[in-house]
């Protein structure tokens, strides 16, 4: 189990109070809500990681409350499960009416969905890390012009032991801690952040949903328990905020894309401070970026102007 962690404040009592929960999220980057989520749209989701993990892969046997693992080998098992991604869960989960009207109500106002998911089904990890909450990051330095809040939503009982998503409250006054001189990746430095400013609930359940913002740090804590993690997380905003430019990559060239969004083909010129993110997080050099660019493929882009301030696929 990692390093012991600070309480999370649970918001339920702001919920009727738009403006008290805006503050909180401005000072603190979040928001943590418990038993919120209708419980039929939660199941659903948790139906379909159950069967991935008990008919695609054999590591949970049948039958089973919870996401035992079974102790088959799980040293392959994939860290993007691709029976998850393009099933269309999360879009089956973010338009039920009631998780539509829950995250509404939290924003104030009509919001739209941004096609970034990750489905994380951990397996137990066979030791502990080293640095705990490796992989520090905040969402917003690798998203520059697509406002959104992440959503980090659990299908299972998530102990300290069984890990998952830690963040640092109130960091996020602190701007982007990203080291800029480090590319390709430009990780936030180990000392930028103290084991104590680190936060966690005791644990998650499901129908709880932790928001947070573009500037919260955040990391996901090994899992060291017996059974599987099961969490999504999906990003909204505001409607009236800048919307990404979503579509089907139609052409490229040396210097610019063409996106088919579903309001027509939209042109964006790439230059060498755009952020490439077509394959593993790194950023690319726009001299590489046709080499890594598929016709035909989703993508989605942030953009100022005509230019694009971040190219990367749509996930989920
Ligand atoms: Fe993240």
């Amino acid at each position: 189990m990692a390093f012991p962690m600070k309480e999370l404040e649970v918001h339920n009592d702001l919920l009727d109070d738009h403006e008290a929960m805006e503050k909180q999220f401005r000072e603190e980057g979040y928001l943590f809500f418990r038993g919120v989520l209708d419980p039929d749209a939660v199941e659903a989701v948790r139906e379909k990681y159950f069967s991935i993990l008990v008919e695609d892969y054999g590591v949970v046997d049948p039958g089973q409350d919870l996401p035992v693992w079974n102790g088959k080998d799980v040293s392959e098992f994939p860290i993007k499960v691709p029976e998850a991604y393009g099933s269309g869960t999360w879009e089956k989960f973010t338009s039920n009416p009631k998780i539509h009207a829950f995250f509404e109500r939290v924003m104030g106002e009509p919001i739209s969905w941004v096609p970034s998911t990750e489905y994380r089904l951990n397996p137990p990890a066979p030791e502990d890390p080293e640095d705990w909450v490796a992989g520090r990051h905040q969402d917003g330095f690798f998203n520059e012009g697509i406002p959104f809040r992440t959503c980090w939503v659990p299908f299972t009982d998530i102990d300290a032991e069984c890990g998952g998503l830690t963040i640092a409250p109130g960091l996020n006054k602190l701007g982007y801690l990203h080291d800029r001189g480090a590319p390709p990746k430009y990780g936030i430095p180990a000392d930028a952040i103290k084991e104590s400013d680190w936060a966690r609930p005791e644990a998650y359940h499901p129908g709880d949903v932790l928001i947070f913002g573009e500037d919260t740090p955040h990391a996901g804590l090994v899992n060291r328990s017996k059974v599987f993690r099961l969490s999504m997380d999906i990003r909204f905003s505001a409607k009236s905020d800048p919307q990404p430019v979503v579509g089907e990559l139609s052409a490229f060239g040396a210097g610019w894309i063409t996106i088919d969004t579903a309001g027509g083909p939209v042109t964006l010129t790439v230059d060498d401070r755009s952020y490439l993110r077509l394959k593993d997080g790194a950023q690319l050099p726009v001299s590489e970026m046709e080499q890594f660019l598929q016709v035909g493929e989703r993508m989605m882009a942030g953009r100022d102007g005509d230019r694009a301030l971040v190219v990367r696929p749509q996930k989920g």
